[in-house]
């Protein structure tokens, strides 16, 4: 299986990867929203970072789907394999609900993400957005799509015509430096979001509904489907440096290509993280 064209594997029942992708993220999707406004366990992981039942649920269901199907792949999973190392041989990495806070507190910014990785490159990924029913999906060298719509990157010229999206993520420091990178930006930008799900950040960059997406502080399962989103929907995605990322980066920042190297230019390297001058990676 490893070594061969990743995005051609095939589970046992026949299915693509990427559509197998697809299974788990809407049935993790649906078992989530049929959930969702519910009362139900939550535990604390740290200020603003939860977790709840369905989360477990939902990444164990995703799991079984994929034991049937691609039973010699690992898993790497938020709340129960997050230690698994992704960078080797097959791994599906499994993010069950990105904007577990949002969910928990009933706001409806939040979705399901799936991706099977190959030697740490993402090859197959799905987003889903349960809520408004919105799949991005994405196979290596096929494209993006939503809804099985293709979707394109932003064309913005520069950060001053874009809508920015930002997240702080769960270190105290690291979501400081994001709230001092938006004092430098604002006021010459349309706006800044700060949506709360790392991974519809991603897949709405994917599609140009945000110019830009940048973040300091992501784990695999938040960017593995959407580094990939964005990729083959023809945006450049790079650490806050401009060099290259992969699954396992912390920072990055993700978009239309030209407000991409914009941002670079003009605001990473105000805050100390000065481009490389290296050309993004598609
Ligand atoms: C988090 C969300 C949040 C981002 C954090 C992520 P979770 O994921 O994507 O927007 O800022 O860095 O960890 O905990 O809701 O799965
Ligand atoms: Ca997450
Ligand atoms: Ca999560």
């Amino acid at each position: 299986m490893i070594g061969e064209d990743a995005a051609e594997a095939i589970g046992r029942s026949g299915e693509r990867a990427v559509d197998v992708a697809l299974r788990c993220a809407n049935a993790g999707g649906e078992l989530a929203l049929a959930r969702f406004g519910q009362r139900q366990q939550v535990d604390v992981k740290g200020r603003g970072n939860v977790v709840t039942a369905t989360d477990i649920e939902v990444e164990l269901q995703i799991k079984s789907i994929l034991a049937e199907e691609f039973p010699d792949h690992k898993v790497l999973s938020e709340e129960t394999s997050s230690t698994t190392d992704p960078t080797t041989g097959a791994t599906w990495v499994i993010d069950p609900i990105d904007g577990t806070k949002n969910y928990s507190m009933g706001i409806p910014v939040w979705c399901t993400t799936v991706a099977l990785c190959i030697e740490g490159e993402p090859v197959a990924g799905v987003t889903y957005d349960a809520i408004h029913d919105e799949c991005f999906r994405a196979e290596a060298g096929s494209g993006a799509f939503l809804n099985g719509l293709p979707i394109e990157s932003s064309r913005s010229p520069d950060v001053r015509s874009s809508i920015l999206g930002i997240d702080l993520g769960y270190d105290d420091a690291l979501g400081s430096r994001q709230i001092a990178l938006m004092q430098e930006i604002f006021p010459a930008v349309q706006s800044i979001r700060i949506l709360g799900s790392a991974a519809l950040g991603m897949a709405y960059a994917a599609c140009g509904r945000l110019d830009l997406f940048t973040h300091l502080n992501v784990y695999p399962w938040d960017i593995a489907a959407g580094i990939l989103l964005v990729r083959e929907a023809g945006g450049a995605v790079s650490d806050r440096t401009g060099a290259p990322v992969s699954i396992t980066s912390r920072a990055l920042a993700a978009g239309g290509r030209r407000v991409h190297d914009d941002f670079l230019a003009r605001y990473a390297a105000a805050m100390g993280e000065a481009p490389t001058g290296r050309a993004a990676a598609p």
